[in-house]
């Protein structure tokens, strides 16, 4: 049986996710997934859980030529959207917090063709304490032979907002333990990932890190500061209410050169991508 509290967002644990603010700033990462979807090489046999599946944007690119998915994260409005707008014969979603995969017996239950996961796993693994059970936990979702695929972001990781968050955070008076606390993400390297993954228990057949600069959104509501209000909540969270669109400005004004282009005045952010394709063996 599934444990009643893990599968719903902790208590006292806000929910900051919305599908409106990630069309709207971050539209382009379920798009940016054609290498990862070429690695999944989804077969109409296969059943798919998709960990940290947010809205069902990406779940979608692959989902017509699958058998089967279920998509799990811990955000109930990504979930909501999920359901309202792919949740059908072949594809079910559910709110589960996926630091505590081994809690779900419908998810850890060792008949799961492909784990794939886009986006998610620097977020579900910044908590050290649970990083390795969950590494577990997908190991153990698995069919023997079955292969887990991910994209995450990698070590180096949108540097200058990570470098100018926290400067900003310091500037206003947040002590630097504090600010460490608040860092909200993992952004591992190519020889972590695989030594971690190959002590669990998978032969990791790929692990790759890619510089992908990426272009913002240029809705007004979006763009670098829209950016930095949705992925950066977990900073903005530790100073007063009031002072939070301080911050914002302050961070795009010190972002402003190193982000926008000369030809066009398109703003770009550094993203590093970590992809790999392990497999149960
Ligand atoms: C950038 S979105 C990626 C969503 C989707 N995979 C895509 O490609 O569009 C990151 C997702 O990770 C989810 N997430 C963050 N921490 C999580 C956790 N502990 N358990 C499950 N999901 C989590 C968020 O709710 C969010 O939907």
């Amino acid at each position: 049986m599934a444990s009643s509290t893990q599968n719903q967002t902790q208590p006292g644990q806000k929910d900051h996710w919305s599908s409106e603010a990630y069309s709207t700033s971050a539209s382009f990462v379920p798009k940016l997934t054609q290498t990862l979807l070429q690695y999944l090489d989804p077969q109409p046999t296969d059943k798919v859980l998709d960990i940290g599946c947010g809205d069902g944007k990406f779940t979608d690119l692959f989902l017509p030529h699958i058998s089967k998915v279920l998509g799990v994260d811990s955000s109930p409005a990504m979930i909501d959207a999920a359901n309202r707008d792919y949740a059908g014969d072949k594809a079910a979603f559910k709110v589960l917090d996926c630091r505590y995969l081994e809690t779900d017996d419908e998810v850890v239950n060792g008949n799961w063709d492909k784990v794939v996961s886009n986006a998610a796993l620097h977020w579900i693994l910044r908590d050290e304490s649970t990083r390795l059970s969950t590494l577990k936990g997908i190991h153990a979702s698995l069919k023997q032979g079955g292969s887990f695929v991910f994209e995450m972001g990698g070590h180096g990781n949108v540097a200058e907002i990570q470098g100018a968050m926290q400067y900003a955070l310091l500037r206003h008076g947040i002590p630097i333990e504090r600010v460490r606390e608040a860092y909200p993400w993992f952004f591992p390297s190519v020889p972590w990932m695989t030594s971690t993954l190959e002590r669990i228990g998978f032969r990791v057949d790929k692990m790759e890190i890619e510089y992908r600069p990426t272009k913002l959104t240029s809705d007004a509501n979006g763009g670098l500061a829209g950016w930095v209000r949705l992925m950066g909540v977990a900073f903005l969270d530790v100073v007063e209410p009031g002072m939070r669109e301080d911050v914002v400005r302050e961070v795009c004004e010190v972002l402003e050169k190193t982000v926008t282009r000369e030809e066009d005045g398109s703003q770009w952010l550094g993203y590093v991508r970590l992809r790999g394709v392990a497999v149960k063996v």
